[in-house]
């Protein structure tokens, strides 16, 4: 079973075409979406009916789906999301306001694959998984063999060998190898590892493969579209720089 795993569009339709377009190429069973469907891009309302269109085996909540999904106050957000959600909020309408709202903190796609937004260990307190210290804390939690998450937009993986736990950054896994997984499958729409290219996950259940993929897509339109909407101008310009 070959699954599709993304998460953190952002609202950025043209990265998300180019991914789709990738997806669709590779040929896979299922799709699954990790959350933050919404925040900082121009197209939040279409990003989000595309994802719906395309029937995603699971979608989980991000915390950016749920601030826009409510009217909770932004405090815990920088100016710069902060202003986006406010704008995002006025792009939904009410019913796909309450189809964010209604989306569960976690899923699994089969009894040993796990997917959440943020972290295993509380999906809702959205905790940032960024360092070895991090993810050595969010697998003593994890349920299952796999995990897979988004969140910090830096795709990388923690793998557990049943006596230490080692951060990796590649291109590629063997999954076969140790105990326990958690991956993080990259951003769609604001990649922030450097590369501004979009990124998805290829996760093979059969051969226990993952694989990370960077997909070139049309940035400039994306960017004009941003300071059209009247959206902060940095969050057109760290498009750029994948920060
Ligand atoms: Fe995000």
């Amino acid at each position: 079973m070959k699954i599709a795993l993304i998460s953190d569009i952002h609202g950025n339709l043209e990265a998300f075409h180019a991914v789709l377009h990738d997806i669709d190429a590779a040929g896979v069973d299922h799709l699954v979406c990790l959350g933050d469907i919404v925040g900082y891009g121009a197209d939040p309302a279409a990003c989000l009916d595309l994802v719906r269109e395309r029937q995603p085996r699971v979608i989980v909540q991000g915390n950016h789906d749920a601030y826009a999904a409510d009217e909770r106050d932004l405090d815990a957000f920088n100016p710069l999301a902060a202003a986006a959600t406010i704008w995002t909020r006025q792009q939904l309408g009410e019913e796909r306001r309450q189809w964010l709202r209604d989306l569960p903190l976690h899923g699994y796609i089969e009894p040993d694959v796990m997917l959440v937004h943020a972290s295993p260990s509380d999906p809702g307190a959205w905790e940032y998984l960024r360092f070895l210290a991090d993810g050595a804390l969010a697998l003593a939690d994890q349920p299952t063999r796999y995990c897979f998450f988004g969140h910090t937009h830096v795709p990388m993986a923690f793998r557990h060998d049943g006596e230490r736990v080692d951060q990796l950054i590649e291109s590629e896994y063997d999954a076969s190898e140790g105990d326990h997984w958690l991956v993080n499958v990259g951003s769609v729409g604001q990649p922030r590892d450097g590369d501004w290219r979009a990124a998805w996950t290829l996760f093979d259940h059969d051969a226990q493969r993952i694989e990370l993929r960077r997909i070139e897509y049309d940035i400039e339109t994306c960017m004009l579209k941003i300071v059209g909407a009247g959206l902060p101008e940095r969050l057109a310009e760290r498009l750029t720089k994948g920060r």
